[in-house]
């Protein structure tokens, strides 16, 4: 195999490639020492650490629990704030002495300060960003340096789970005097055509030492086959004690473009030669070639195809896995929202993992990167309006610069709901930030998600920014593209519907209120006032075909806000814990296991054009013998036929037939009844037995979907995500799902009861779920319950040669089962 091939397909598969980094970035994640409390002089080098944890890093204290509502139900009603210690015990090797050696943390949760051998390197207030600290100074050459990080996040300092501690990563990078700068370089492609693209790259080479030096910059540009595409070279001078910008631009014929079906990506590998010859630093940037381009009379167009925002809002938590940023974890979560028919990510409400990114990259998503949730005035006591003056322009100038290499971003979000939409002057503030982004980036727009759909307009926040987000106005969508033609506009946050996955509560189509079982119906209908049914962005996006599309609330479950149990709306400020043990959120069309709820489908029948077919509810129901329940079919085919233990209900015809859905909602003036387009609904008198559903286009079967009344649990399924995983460096991760099955075969889908894991040989447990948002059992513990037939349980391969991960779930009552997953070493053909 070609050196090149090799090379490439290493940094396919390792784990965690940084694609933006220098060679000279080393793995800092291991071997952390970690003390949760308060430490005096934790950072002397005289601390004696030998009992405290050792820890890998990414690390999230917080999820470790315990659950309980002495904390804020809000936040997770998990331990999240307070203080937390890290620290690390290094010494330089051999070929690191007397380099520039700097650290640089992914991000660190929050307010976090830094000190290396007893000297304070600095502090950092927001949690969502990475920054670099110089350590050349203090370093010793021979003897063991010592870095210590205090971790103090406070509580009523966020509206959702933020994780707590280094839940990102951490690198030492070892470098000559002469390197290109911590986010140093910049690729721009425009005037992008499938025949021809212009590539804009700025490099900013910093010189460390004293004196000017005499440097050639090589650029070589590296197409997804490995081919070279371009190679320049450029002769400059690095000012000594300064950074210096250069900038070669060039064309690269018959491009492969960026898209989302084809996400073809580039390499920018830059060297920087001295003047002997000697490669000083040789950096790598990922780059994606694609043309974009918002209108107000049509729409986005991506490399001139109109593309319709199918897109979801995602809060950074992993479920179980807590806000420990994992690649594969990230991986799953964006490949299920794929599968729903998802192509655009909001990153709500802040800057996401540089995991999350390079996925969104890789699999062709597009992403609307977000930088605030707070400006200057106050949505929770301790949220980051207390830093806004001091912080706001570096932290929005540091996404950027971070950022500012995936193609996948096309947007800039400067915030969410911000409270200045309600002041006078705060355009003021929308304008400066505005401003910013336009500075470091001209090459993407921006925008903000406005909520207060009056203010937003009449105190002149929206005339701000490049493209306009309404969160939850789809009833006002045409209002305001009659009175401000020119704006481009789309709905930033819509939908806010809730539900447990495989729950239905009788009477069927409940209204919002509160249920004893701390549950909300499955239907698909229930939401708080602001809120609405898909069904309606639907219908409005259709009514006004050229906004943008829609960010749905959210792709995921999450951590907090288990709106409607807990606090009552979105400003109540405080603890949140009125309905414990309430203390995940309910919003997702998938639980925070990655399991699949009702609402996926319907997503997926409006999002996605693979013949799909979905019915709802599960089809237990004694004690309901004849009384009539709501059956709901989501597909993306013309017809569906629904059939009662061999007997036809009847075909119904999507779009002619519509299924009646309850609506009610801010701004809505429409009938209670909606008859929805997107629905088809049979009420069906009960009867035990079989319920099946066949679709038809053109008169052909597509799909069908059988739903049993089922019998006593009496087995387990076990299924991985995966069979084989890495086993290169301890991260991957296997994701197996339990099933209770009774002795016909069918799924269980009310079985509650106990269930147990063990993980044994090549790989280790790491945390187990079941997507209900009022279970107490924390995520490391083996044992837990079905939650509606279902559970988890994900399994870490070993770092190593590979072999064998044995993953055993047992039941009372049930037959034991096992699944073996192979872990294997995927690069060693490059080592
Ligand atoms: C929105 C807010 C989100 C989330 C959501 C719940 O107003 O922007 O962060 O709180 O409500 O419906």
């Amino acid at each position: 195999m070609k050196n090149y091939l090799k090379i490439l397909i290493c940094f396919l598969l390792m784990s965690s490639p940084s694609w933006a980094q220098s060679d000279g970035q080393t793995d800092f994640n291991k071997d952390w020492k970690f003390y949760k409390g308060e430490v005096k002089d934790g950072e002397s080098i005289g601390l004696n650490d030998e009992d405290w944890r050792t820890v890998r890093i990414p690390h999230d204290w917080a999820i470790e629990g315990p659950f309980s509502n002495e904390y804020n139900a809000r936040c997770g009603g998990l331990p999240f704030h307070g203080e937390g210690w890290y620290r690390k015990h290094f010494t330089l090797t051999n070929t690191q002495k007397d380099k520039h050696v700097t650290i640089e943390f992914e991000g660190v949760m929050n307010n976090s300060e830094v000190w290396i051998n007893g000297h304070y390197l600095g502090k950092r207030p927001f949690g969502y960003l990475g920054f670099e600290y110089d350590l050349t100074p203090y370093l010793k050459q021979e003897e063991e340096n010592i870095i210590a990080v205090k971790v103090k996040p406070e509580d009523l300092s966020s509206r959702w789970y933020p994780g707590a501690g280094m839940y990102r990563k951490v690198w030492l990078n070892i470098n000559n005097d002469v390197r290109v700068n911590h986010w140093g370089t910049f690729v721009k492609a425009h005037n992008v055509t499938s025949r021809v693209a212009t590539i804009d790259i700025q490099v900013e080479v910093q010189n460390f030492k004293l004196s000017d030096e005499i440097v050639s910059i090589k650029n070589k540009v590296v197409d997804a086959n490995g081919n070279t595409v371009k190679e320049l070279h450029q002769k400059t001078i690095a000012e000594g004690k300064k950074t210096i910008i250069a900038q070669q631009s060039f064309n690269i014929i018959q491009p492969l473009l960026w898209s989302i079906d084809d996400p073809n990506l580039y390499q920018l590998v830059t060297e920087i030669i001295s003047k002997e010859g000697e490669v000083m630093d040789t950096y790598r940037t990922r780059f994606g070639v694609r043309d974009i381009k918002f209108t107000a009379k049509e729409g986005f167009f991506l490399n001139g195809e109109l593309t319709k925002f199918n897109g979801v809002c995602l809060h950074h938590d992993l479920g179980p896995l807590g806000a420990a940023v994992n690649r594969r974890a990230t991986q799953r979560q964006l490949e299920i929202m794929k599968e729903m028919g998802v192509n655009a990510i909001r990153t709500s409400h802040n800057p996401p993992s540089r995991e999350q990114l390079e996925i969104c990259d890789e699999i062709g998503l597009l992403v609307l990167d977000e930088a605030f949730d707070e400006w200057g005035i106050q949505k929770i006591e301790n949220g980051y309006h207390k830093v806004f003056d001091e912080w706001h322009e570096r932290d929005l100038r540091d996404m950027i610069r971070r950022d500012r290499n995936h193609p996948s971003i096309i947007m800039w979000s400067i915030g969410n709901e911000i409270k200045e939409q309600k002041v006078k002057d705060g355009w003021k503030v929308a304008q400066k930030l505005a401003k910013i982004c336009h500075e470091e980036d001209p090459s993407r727009p921006n925008t903000a998600g406005f909520n207060q759909y009056e203010n937003s307009i009449k105190n002149k926040l929206a005339h701000q920014v490049d493209i306009v987000g309404f969160n939850y106005k789809a009833a006002k969508y045409e209002e305001v593209r009659k009175n401000h033609p020119d704006w481009i506009i789309y709905g930033s946050e819509t939908e806010s519907i809730t539900s447990s996955r495989g729950v239905y509560h009788a009477p069927f189509l409940e209204k919002y209120k509160k249920n004893t079982d701390h549950q909300v119906t499955s239907y698909d209908i229930i939401g708080p006032s602001w809120s609405y049914p898909p069904d309606m962005e639907f219908y409005y996006l259709e009514q006004n075909p050229s906004i943008l599309g829609e960010f749905m609330w959210t792709g995921f479950d999450y951590f907090g806000e288990p709106t409607p149990y807990g606090g009552r709306d979105n400003s109540t400020n405080g603890y949140w814990n009125s309905d414990w043990p309430n203390k995940s959120s309910f919003f997702g069309p998938v639980d925070l296991c990655g399991f699949k709820k009702d609402r996926f489908y319907l997503y997926q029948s409006q999002w996605t054009d693979t013949p799909m077919l979905h019915l709802l509810p599960h089809w237990n129901w004694k004690g309901y013998e004849g009384e009539e329940i709501p059956v709901f079919a989501y597909t993306n085919a013309e017809e569906v036929e629904l059939f009662l233990n061999g007997k036809s209900l009847g075909k119904k015809v999507k779009g002619v037939d519509k299924g009646i859905v309850p609506i009610q909602f801010q701004y809505y003036e429409g009938p209670y009844d909606f008859p929805s387009p997107y629905r088809l609904r049979w009420d069906v008198p009960y009867q035990e037995g079989e319920l099946k559903a066949v679709s038809y286009i053109d008169g052909k079967v597509v799909g069908e979907e059988i739903i049993n009344t089922h019998l006593k649990a009496k087995t387990i399924e076990l299924t991985a995500d995966r069979i084989i995983i890495s086993s290169d460096d301890g991260e991957d991760l296997v994701f197996v799902t339990a099933r209770a099955i009774d002795a016909k075969g069918n799924f269980c889908a009310t079985f509650n009861g106990d269930i147990q894991f063990t993980v044994s040989g090549d790989g280790t447990f790491e945390a187990t779920g079941n997507g209900d948002p009022s279970s107490l059992v924390l995520p490391n513990s083996k044992k837990l319950k079905f939650f509606n037939g279902m559970a988890l349980v994900i399994a870490r391969a070993n770092e190593g040669k590979g072999g064998t991960i044995n993953i055993t779930a047992k039941g009372k009552g049930l037959k034991t089962k096992t699944i073996t997953v192979k872990t294997e070493a995927q690069n060693k053909e490059i080592q």
